[in-house]
């Protein structure tokens, strides 16, 4: 059965990329829409799991963090500083995975997301390792931008984000992503933000529709794409580290952007 399906894959993937060519992916709204029923639905284990909860991702949950960690350390050395350690914001936090390993590092952790249940999540798993405050910001996915006024503008030295830009809904909703990272960070702050790559295989290009069941390869960017697509944002793309697979999932970028 396998391989029957294996052989029908190239035609699958024609079907595909002239579906996207004749314009029949879903616009930008309908995919918001279906994103916001999904997250705020809060629905079952796989939503926890998705979300990265510990109770969804199980023994996984602690090495999320300490790789985004450990990543995040090694692209910030090659600029010859450590990590920020002012205010950190984390944007999509979920159930504060990475959130337990940054925090202790920084005087402030800020965590962004679309869902009031993992903010709470993150604060509570954050308190378990250390007293850094924490301060949740509950964002609607329609209207990422007023985070800017709620947190402030040039108020952040250090933008994270892993594991949200493959789930958002297009590339042009990860452009405002982008631009809100560089009105929120602070002259000389650093961004690390992780984006799941395409290659030639059409398989791996950005599905934009059917968000429930797709929804981790939502979107995705060829490496010089994202690296364009952050300059045009104003950022300034230092480096990038390429991971083609870890115990998650597989095609990783992780970029540095600072600001020009
Ligand atoms: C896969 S989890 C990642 C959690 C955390 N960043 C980690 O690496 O463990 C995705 C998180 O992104 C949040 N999310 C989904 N869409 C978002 C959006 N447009 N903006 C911010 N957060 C979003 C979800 O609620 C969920 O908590």
């Amino acid at each position: 059965m396998a391989r029957r399906f294996e052989a029908l894959r190239p035609a699958v993937h024609y079907v595909r990329a002239r579906w996207d060519r004749l314009g029949l992916r879903q616009d930008d709204h309908e995919v918001v829409a279906e994103a916001t029923t999904y997250w705020t639905g809060a629905d079952g284990g796989r939503w926890q799991s998705d979300s990265h909860w510990e109770d969804g991702l199980g023994e996984l949950w602690h090495a999320v963090g300490r790789e985004s960690l450990a990543i995040s350390e090694r692209l910030a050395r090659v600029l010859g500083d450590g990590l920020p350690a002012g205010r950190t914001l984390e944007w999509g936090a979920g159930g504060g995975a990475n959130a337990v390993e940054f925090a202790p590092a920084c005087e402030e952790f800020v965590a962004v997301d679309v869902v009031a249940s993992s903010l709470d999540e993150c604060a509570r798993q954050v308190a378990r390792v250390c007293s850094t405050p924490v301060r949740p910001v509950l964002i609607d996915l329609a209207e990422p931008e007023a985070v800017v006024e709620q947190v402030g503008e040039d108020s952040c030295d250090l933008f994270l984000c892993f594991y949200v830009f493959e789930l958002l809904p297009s590339q042009e909703y990860a452009a405002r992503v982008l631009e809100i990272a560089r009105d929120l960070l602070a002259p000389g702050g650093l961004a690390i933000i992780q984006v799941k790559y395409s290659t030639n295989d059409v398989s791996t290009w950005s599905r934009r529709r059917a968000y429930r069941r797709d929804l981790a390869s939502m979107t995705t960017f060829a490496v010089p794409e994202f690296w364009e697509l952050a300059a045009a944002a104003g950022l300034r793309p230092r480096v990038v580290e390429l991971v083609p697979r870890n115990r998650l999932d597989q095609r990783y970028a992780y970029f540095l952007l600072t600001l020009p």
